[in-house]
């Protein structure tokens, strides 16, 4: 099958007037579509520096980024980005509001009917209908994350960029907005592209999963696990111990002396983090 995504040699650097810093090193991957594609590293090892190429915000140094064939040169409406913060409603629109202001962006065409219909559907597969004309700032941290998902999935995106949008929930909110990401991931189709510092989280829902350190891809693996993953399986317990290998081997890296460096700068001036 032809990838939805393909990242080629793809490297940021970040030159503040301290340092240099490469947030991403000559990464490259491919997505299929329809994937659901875990990310996971310590902090700092690029993951949100390359959530933000692909979504159009950052430009890189070095590299490309294909979405169906297209080469990435900004942000487009057919990737959508959430983020971890509980903040990202426009706190003046209602609930509704803010995903019909949402698809307006995206597409002049639609009839207020159809976007308020739209809206509502979308509410309800997130189980928000009743709070649809709720402001934001009567809502829980948990149902802020709904109205998000929502919200992104209204304007179909292909591809779903989340950057640890669970790290702010408690473990019942958590596990709810995997159940429900899994439950909408499913129902649609869409490429997703998931961020978390959470093994088992990252376990539980990716196909593939791209194991950073210090800016470069270190492992690319998929998922051997037959859905839905159970803790209290032995198969599971496996998998998670050979994954946390992985990304403690990462951590080994990231205490020990920078690696030589694989792209053409000054390097004395590189803090390779
Ligand atoms: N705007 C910026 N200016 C300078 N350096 C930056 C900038 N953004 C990121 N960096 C640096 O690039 C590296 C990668 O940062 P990034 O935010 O992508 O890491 P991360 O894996 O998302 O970390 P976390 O898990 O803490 O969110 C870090 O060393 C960071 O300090
Ligand atoms: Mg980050």
């Amino acid at each position: 099958m032809k990838p939805l995504i393909k990242v080629k040699a793809l490297t940021r650097i970040y030159d503040t007037s301290q340092n240099v810093i490469a947030g991403i090193k000559d990464v490259s991957f491919e997505v299929r579509e329809g994937e659901l594609v875990g990310i996971i590293g310590r902090s700092g090892c690029g993951k949100t520096t390359l959530l933000r190429c692909i979504a159009g915000f950052e430009k890189s140094d070095s590299g490309e980024i294909f979405l169906d064939g297209k080469r990435v040169s900004g942000p487009g409406p057919d990737r959508f980005m959430v983020f971890q913060g509980l903040d990202q409603l426009f706190p003046w629109l209602t609930v509704k509001g803010n995903l019909i202001f949402a698809m307006k962006t995206v597409n002049k065409d639609m009839t207020p009917k159809e976007l308020r219909e739209r809206a509502e559907y979308f509410l309800e597969l997130v189980g928000l209908s009743a709070w649809a004309d709720r402001y934001p700032y009567q809502l829980s941290g948990g149902m802020k994350q709904r109205a998000f998902l929502a919200r992104a999935l209204s304007v179909s995106p292909r591809v779903l960029l989340m950057d640890e949008p669970f790290g702010s929930l408690d473990a019942f909110g958590r596990k709810a907005m995997q159940d429900l990401l899994l439950k909408l991931w499913e129902k649609t189709g869409i490429t997703i592209l998931f961020v978390t510092h959470d093994i088992d989280e990252c376990i539980k829902l990716s196909d593939k999963i791209l194991v950073f350190a210090r800016g470069t891809l270190k492992y690319s693996i998929y998922n051997p696990l037959p859905r839905p993953r159970m803790v209290e399986d032995a198969a599971y317990r496996e998998f998670l111990a050979k994954l946390s290998r992985m990304v403690e081997e990462e951590k080994d890296i990231a205490e020990g002396p920078a690696r030589e460096p694989s792209i053409n700068l000054k390097w004395a001036d590189v803090i390779l983090q």
